[in-house]
């Protein structure tokens, strides 16, 4: 460095290569605008690289632990299934006034309560099968409204914002209403003494700015969906953590931490993204943007289960690899009529097809089998028994039935863990479906 502060080019390029990110040649001002400002964007880039990485890393994480959900609910279906239909199964076989009826009734409710909870967990993993329709938020929104009130209490304002005209998403309504709900119950817990509880929507373009800023999202045009609360607030450690599994600040009881969990996976999965953003004592708002589409709004068939008579006669092959659930099945179908030939994997049940000399109205499948997939029999009976009907049961979404979580519109298909009644219920609602071997 000279005696008046200047640098030389060759001290310039020493000062650069130990870190200076940029150097001023003294007697030339004009120089000096240029490299404020270039210090400046780099300094702003720099925090935005910050931001991005942290971002990533939240991504990676919930991820990991995605996985691991997943793969722990999709173990706790089978057993789930099968200690919620023998209760079910004995229930049925005790005379009303039995001794042990209550105690059994003990077990299948707990039995309920761990199934719940792994469909919560399922929803986190991104791992269940979602039925998405095309459908508009703002009637969705209408038709909570009620019920919302009565959820919050009277002690919290209600605002609902629709916007006009306002776009159309493709999702599961069933699971969009389960992410508005979420949101309400922890709006009304942050304001314990009351306040106003505000959800809106509206149409907004995600631009490549905004796509620059937030990890992996698309550009394109949204569907927002806003829930607003004027409770106490998070800060940012809290904040850090709250989409995570069992993450709560709930008392014990209180909270299971699986709400916002659950919320996260159905955004993602119907390829939406959830945003934050709170201050502590002031309120927290909740930005969901599922992406719109174009698409005509289908109408949303009612879920009900109607009471249809469930006994058949009908003979099934049934091919499930899990000992235990199988055994369930076949006593289950046996004890509504139907004749049942029982395979541990999809060989086996080629090999009993070929021996059987009369018709298989229907195939019971897992879709997860080692050696081969229940699609993979499925396709390879299809010829030999063209009016063979098919009904895949399955834990979580997997590769070999649904694509992106989505099931094919026609494919039969029952999510464990399931009861009984359930099971019968659906093996009679294929049986008489006017289709063939379906979805394959
Ligand atoms: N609107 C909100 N205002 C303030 N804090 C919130 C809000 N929503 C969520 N939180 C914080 O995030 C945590 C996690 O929320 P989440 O819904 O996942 O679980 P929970 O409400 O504690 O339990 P659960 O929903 O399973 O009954 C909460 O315990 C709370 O600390
Ligand atoms: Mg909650």
């Amino acid at each position: 460095m000279g005696s008046d502060g200047t640098v030389g080019e060759e001290a310039a390029i020493e000062a650069l290569k130990k870190g200076a990110t940029d150097y001023v040649l003294k007697p030339r001002p004009a120089r000096l605008v240029s490299a404020v400002k270039r210090a400046l964007q780099e300094g702003k880039e720099r925090a935005e690289r910050k931001q991005l990485e942290q971002q990533l890393r939240q991504a990676q994480k919930m991820e990991a632990i995605g996985q691991l959900t997943g793969g722990i609910a999709h173990d706790f279906n089978n057993m789930l299934t099968v200690i919620i239909g023998y209760s079910e199964l004995m229930l049925q076989k005790l005379k009303a006034d039995d001794s042990l009826r209550s105690d059994i009734e003990q077990i299948k409710e707990a039995g309920e309560r761990a199934s719940s909870l792994t469909r919560q967990l399922l929803a986190f993993s991104r791992k269940q099968v979602l039925q998405p329709k095309v459908f508009d938020l703002n009637a969705v929104l209408t038709n909570m409204d009620r019920m919302l009130q009565r959820l919050i209490g009277e002690d919290i304002h209600l605002v609902t914002a629709p916007a006009p005209g306002l776009g159309r998403v493709r999702a599961d309504p069933g699971q969009i209403e389960q992410v508005i709900m979420n949101l309400a119950v922890n709006a009304r817990d942050a304001m314990p003494h009351g306040g106003k509880l505000t959800i809106e929507t509206a149409n907004v373009e995600l631009d490549n700015a905004y796509a620059r800023e937030h990890v992996s999202v698309r550009p394109g045009s949204y569907v927002m969906l806003a829930v607003s609360d004027t409770g106490c607030g998070m800060d940012a450690a809290t904040q850090a953590q709250i989409f995570e599994p069992f993450f709560t600040t709930k008392e014990v009881g209180k909270g299971t931490g699986l709400g916002l969990s659950t919320v996260f996976g159905i955004v993602k999965q119907s390829e939406g993204y959830v945003w934050v953003y709170s201050e502590v004592g002031r309120g927290t708002t909740f930005k969901i943007y599922l992406p719109r589409v174009e698409a005509a709004v289908e109408t949303v068939e009612p879920s009900g289960e109607t009471a249809r008579p469930a006994r058949g006669s009908e003979t099934i092959l049934l091919v499930e690899d899990d000992h235990a659930v199988r055994t369930l099945i076949r006593s289950t179908l046996q004890a509504h009529g139907y004749t049942v030939l029982e395979a541990s994997q999809g060989k086996e049940a080629l090999l009993l097809s070929g021996q059987h000399k009369g018709l298989i109205h229907m195939m019971v499948t897992d879709t997860v089998m080692p050696g081969m997939s229940g699609r993979e029999l499925a396709e390879r009976l299809k010829p030999l028994r063209p009016n063979m009907k098919a009904l895949f049961m399955s834990g979580y979404t997997d590769k070999a039935i649904v694509h992106h979580g989505e099931l094919d519109p026609d494919t039969a298909f029952l999510q464990k863990p399931f009861t009984p009644d359930a099971l019968a219920r659906k093996v009679r609602e294929v049986l008489d479906s006017p289709h063939g071997q379906q979805g394959v």
